[in-house]
């Protein structure tokens, strides 16, 4: 299987702290309904592909099926070592908790079968009670999240070198000007839903101003996360435009103009075409009038909070309003 023709560009994090670059597109591990196996075989057509980058969490239940495409992609010799690849993985809401974070990322690694993490992100900026995770989670579990206490215990796991950069998911600048007045270390990365559909503007021009990288998930609009069936970025009529002038896909496009804004995409496909499709973006660029056109598209977030939690029962100690403010 050819690898990708242009190599994929890197961006430095925040320097001084050990990161190594980040690949400017990482594959995403997350799946509506996992089958056993499939990310395995994915991750490996993704490494034979060219990727290096990949994207996992605790809540995701692919840790596991990672580290082991990674440890056979070193056996087939795909890969030289553990070394050259970036895994970002994230410490579920039931773990957002000063002392359960380096237990947390023990039991991250051991599925992993790796020393260290390049990435490891606070998922969520909310905190649940300690236990076994369900999903949705029930709203009388959610807690009160000491932010300040869990980042300290992040910047442990980040001292012993057991996460070589940390950052956050899902934060608004409210809860990063939090982070930020409490660290030692500041957060290298912000990771959330971004795409043409939902380009976060705000967030980007404060992430910018303070030195904090912003990785995109969802870049082409999710996996039907609202239950709509819609999708405003794959059903783009302005990227379909785009795209067929460009000779591309729409999903090239808008990953594209992701690119173009200094932001890595994390984009999942478990399929190989599409894989090699989503990491050929390096070579051609949008016009002008294409930037403008994707700028006027109506903005819509769709992964909220609120989704984390069942419809019943009642928020019992912590103000919903906290979790998250919608910033255009
Ligand atoms: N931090 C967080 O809270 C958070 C939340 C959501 C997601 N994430 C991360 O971000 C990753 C990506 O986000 P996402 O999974 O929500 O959605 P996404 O990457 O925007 O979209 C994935 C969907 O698009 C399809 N697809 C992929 N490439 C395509 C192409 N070239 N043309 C047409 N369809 C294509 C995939 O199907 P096939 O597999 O069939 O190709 C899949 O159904 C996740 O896997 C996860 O790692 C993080």
């Amino acid at each position: 299987m050819a690898s990708a023709a242009v190599p994929v560009p890197e961006v430095a994090l925040r320097p001084g702290g050990g990161a190594r670059p980040m690949p400017a597109v990482g594959m995403g591990t997350a799946s509506l309904q996992p089958v056993p196996g499939a990310t395995r075989d994915a991750v490996l057509a993704a490494i034979e592909l060219g990727y290096r980058h990949f994207d996992t969490a605790a809540m995701y239940g692919t840790e596991g099926p990672l580290g082991e495409a990674v440890a056979e992609a070193v056996r087939r010799g795909l890969l030289r070592s553990r070394e050259e690849v970036f895994v970002t993985s994230k410490l579920w809401c039931t773990q957002s908790h000063p002392d359960l974070v380096l237990p947390s990322l023990r039991e991250t690694l051991r599925s992993l079968q790796m020393e260290y993490l390049d990435l490891s992100l606070i998922h969520w900026p909310v905190a649940l009670k300690p236990g076994v995770p369900t999903f949705p989670s029930r709203k009388e579990d959610a807690v009160p999240f000491d932010l300040e206490g869990v980042w300290r215990a992040m910047e442990e796991c980040h001292r012993l070198g057991l996460a070589r950069a940390i950052g956050v998911s899902n934060f608004t600048t409210k809860h990063l000007g939090r982070v930020l007045a409490a660290a030692t270390v500041p957060p290298a990365v912000n990771q959330v839903e971004l795409n043409p559909a939902w380009q976060q503007r705000t967030l980007r021009a404060y992430c910018a101003d303070k030195g904090i990288h912003v990785a995109a998930y969802s870049p082409l609009g999710g996996q039907n996360w609202d239950g709509t069936g819609s999708n405003a970025v794959l059903g783009s009529e302005v990227l379909a435009g785009i795209a067929k002038a460009r000779g591309k896909s729409v999903a090239q496009v808008a990953l594209r103009w992701i690119y173009e804004q200094g932001v890595t995409s994390i984009v999942k496909s478990y399929n190989k075409e599409r894989l090699r499709q989503n990491l050929d973006i390096f070579d051609w660029e949008l016009t002008d009038d294409d930037r403008l056109k994707i700028s006027q598209i109506p903005q819509k977030k769709i992964v909220r909070a609120e989704a984390l939690f069942s419809q019943e029962g009642e928020f019992t100690s912590v103000d919903p309003a906290d979790l998250e403010i919608v910033e255009e």
